[in-house]
């Protein structure tokens, strides 16, 4: 069993070394469509994108700008993922109606819940634009010239292209300028709450299971979307009517099995596959460190005040997940460029595009490529690690010292351009500022300041520091800043920023939050930000003449997929475990029974409601369970990142079967580098959603709404045992 387990894993190498790559879905002819057959697809590249004709793709909106999600019934009934839907769940939370901690169900169309600037966004057309865009454009140009006539093109093109009314045209790049696209979109604008198990089920596990296998989360929530009489987009009204769209994802019964062809189709959202060794070595030496130091003071602060106090867990859940997540993922990045030796590899690849310049007589054009990559990058890394600490202190780790941020961006407005910008400004600001305090603990804040204060004045070189922080005494700035500042509480900021322009900007010019971000915003903008920025410039263009050398030099089977972009992309693979070190091997599905055996009763991550308990004992699975096992999750070779939360993995019919969510530990790194023996998606099996949605909530009105099927009827039984 074990010598034919390690025998399956040898030989399946060449296979799995095929893997990887998030591609264009109006370019899989030829190459993809091949090899997706031979994985074993039975659709062809027109069943996944057609222009004329309904295909897969009018199923699969970008949900909300950050996630995917896909429709599932003729009536606009969308699925997604539990932590895409969260803050919107969060919001219609409170503790007496806590539907992060029961769930929620609409048992009725009038009781789904609105979500004022949710959006869905389907890709209508993608079109090559790339000869309109570098129309003008020179090699002689300097770098900067070239990016003002590229934006110039792609302007015009966004403006002259045809689209209908309610559509909007996009131009994104590939292949790092290489390549340009024209995507026309179709964006709904009343998106409503339709269900969601509770976070025992649908957050399982919570932080210390996010990205790791085994996994045992339902990790899914329900929406809808609704248009107007003409089934077009709108915003949210009264006489909307759920959508009817041009295709909808039938559901599979039959499951899935080792080796079983998927297809991942979503918007994932920044790869960096093409950097150079260099680039890697800073990523594992200098800028994840820095950001996981800083993190990992913010997080022990807010963790030991969730657990105390039910109410600051309600009000940090969702800040708390969304900064543990990239904490935890860049560990685990860490671990996987080092334990891949990513860096050996891409200094190997580097030596075989040297060979292949000197091979081919290209020394003109791409001969100094590589060592300007070393001068740039060895150049940019102080700048790179000030502005890492720069975003993740001011920006996205101090509540405080983001609102500060957004004052400042404020007088900046004023100063630039005048009265009546900064007033729309202003109100818009109050007005954010309202929902933030709705979650604000003073207390929680100041403890993060002070620690992520001291981390700053130590981490940042002493050249790059406003002169205040020289040397700081963070506790008595901390002390001074929040006993005297107005930016600590919804009526003292509203005051602030009440009257005209000049009186806001004379309290902001008093208040201590503000100077102390003003003085961090000052010396960042004047000594970092602008060598950053020259230096940024200087890569990207070597980025792409980088790809470009790879594009025309490399072997001609090498497949070379353009990084992501939050464009629309298919991945491919199959259902398939791993062995991440020496004696372990992971099997690719996980059942009900380890979420019982990982049930702490009362534990604020491992929960498991009382319902499952007693449906998990009773065995009552209804049709969807397999030999008497209820599936929970999935691991495949389809290679996806961010972005991807909530896509579809679909099987080789073109029938929904599992909902994307997450990747293992050991593969984390594919977003620098994917390595076929490491690097898994893992996706909630739909059988669970379907059993949660059923047997769990009883809300058999959406099962009757979905179209259920049984591909595989016929070839079951006769599967063989592994
Ligand atoms: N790791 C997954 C993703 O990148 C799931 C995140 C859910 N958040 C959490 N902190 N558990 O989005
Ligand atoms: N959970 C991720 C998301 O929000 C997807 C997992 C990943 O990064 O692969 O998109």
């Amino acid at each position: 069993m074990k010598l034919l387990r390690l025998l399956f894993i040898f030989l399946s190498v060449p296979l799995f070394a095929q893997q990887g790559g998030m591609w264009i879905p109006s370019l899989l002819e030829g190459m993809n469509e091949t090899e997706m057959k031979n994985l074993g697809m039975k659709m062809s590249a027109k069943d996944i994108y057609d222009v004329n004709n309904a295909s897969l793709k009018d199923a699969v909106p970008h949900f909300n700008g950050g996630c995917t999600s896909e429709v599932i019934s003729n009536q606009g009934l969308l699925l997604t993922n539990h932590h895409c839907g969260y803050s919107q769940i969060q919001s219609h939370s409170s503790l007496e109606n806590d539907y992060l901690e029961d769930g929620f169900w609409a048992l009725k169309l009038e009781d789904e819940l609105p979500n004022p600037g949710v959006t869905a966004t389907f890709i209508v057309r993608i079109e090559d634009v790339t000869n309109q865009v570098l129309t003008g454009v020179t090699a002689e140009m300097p770098e900067a010239d070239k990016q003002r006539k590229i934006e110039e093109n792609m302007a015009q093109i966004v403006q002259t292209s045809p689209k209908e009314a309610w559509q909007e045209n996009r131009v994104r790049t590939f292949y790092e300028g290489n390549q340009y696209m024209l995507f026309v979109v179709e964006t709904f604008k009343d998106i409503r709450l339709v269900g969601t198990p509770p976070s025992s089920i649908g957050k399982f596990g919570s932080d210390t299971d996010n990205w790791m296998w085994p996994r045992h989360t339902g990790d899914f929530a329900l929406f809808r979307i609704y248009a107007d009489k003409n089934n077009r987009p709108a915003e949210y009204s009264e006489d909307n009517v759920p959508y009817t769209p041009k295709h909808f994802l039938p559901i599979s019964l039959d499951g899935v099995a080792e080796n079983d062809f998927t297809l991942v189709f979503g918007f994932p959202g920044t790869t960096d596959e093409y950097l150079p060794s260099i680039a890697i070595e800073q990523v594992i030496n200098t800028v994840n460190p820095a950001r996981i130091a800083i993190r990992d003071a913010a997080l022990t602060i807010q963790d030991e005040y969730m657990r105390a106090d039910p109410k600051i867990k309600i009000q940090y859940a969702s800040k708390f997940a969304r900064i543990a997540n990239y904490w935890k993922k860049w560990k685990g990045e860490t671990l996987g460029l080092t334990k891949s030796n990513a860096v050996g590899i891409k200094k190997k690849q580097e030596k075989d595009l040297i060979n292949q310049i000197n091979k081919k007589g290209k020394q003109k054009d791409y001969g100094d490529l590589l060592p300007k990559f070393n001068q740039y990058y060895s150049e940019i890394e102080p700048y790179k690690l000030a502005r890492e600490y720069f975003l993740e202190v001011v920006l996205r780790n101090v509540e405080l010292l983001r609102t500060g941020y957004q004052a400042y961006q404020l007088k900046q407005v004023y100063e630039n351009r005048g009265t009546q910008s900064f007033e729309d400004r202003r109100d818009n600001l109050v007005k954010r500022l309202e929902g933030h305090f709705k979650n604000y603990s003073k207390q929680v804040d100041k403890e993060v300041f002070e620690a992520l204060i001291q981390i700053y004045s130590e981490g940042v070189n002493k050249q790059f520091l406003p002169d205040s922080f020289q040397n700081l005494n963070a506790e008595k700035l901390t002390n001074e800043v929040y006993a005297n500042s107005a930016l600590v509480n919804y009526e003292a900021a509203k005051n602030l920023f009440e009257g005209d322009a000049e009186t806001v900007i004379e309290k902001l010019n008093n208040d201590p939050a503000f100077k102390v971000v003003e003085e961090m915003a000052t010396a960042y903008f004047e000594n970092v930000a602008p060598k950053y920025e020259e230096l940024n410039l200087l890569i990207s263009g070597l980025q792409r003449d980088y790809m470009k050398a790879l594009l025309e030099l490399s072997p001609k089977d090498a497949r070379i997929f353009p990084n992501a972009n939050s464009t629309l992309r298919v991945t491919y693979g199959k259902v398939a475990g791993y062995s991440p070190a020496d004696a372990i091997y992971y099997e690719p599905v996980t059942h009900l029974e380890g979420v019982m055996q990982k049930y702490i009763p009362g534990d604020y991550e491992f929960n498991v409601p009382q319902k499952l308990i007693d449906l998990y004992e009773a065995k009552d699975f209804g049709p969807y369970a397999e030999n008497g096992k209820m599936p929970v999750n999935f691991i495949g070779t389809n290679h996806t990142t961010g972005g991807n939360s909530g896509s579809p993995a679909i099987d080789a019919h073109g029938n929904l079967i599992g909902l994307n969510f997450d990747r293992v530990w050991e593969g984390t790194m594919s977003d620098y580098y994917y390595d076929p023996t490491l690097s898994r998606n893992i996706m909630v099996d739909i059988r669970y959603v379907l059993f949660i949605v059923d047997k769990y909530a009883g809300a058999t009105n959406l099962i009757e709404e979905m179209k259920l099927v049984h591909p595989k009827k016929g070839k079951r039984g006769k599967k063989k045992k592994k």
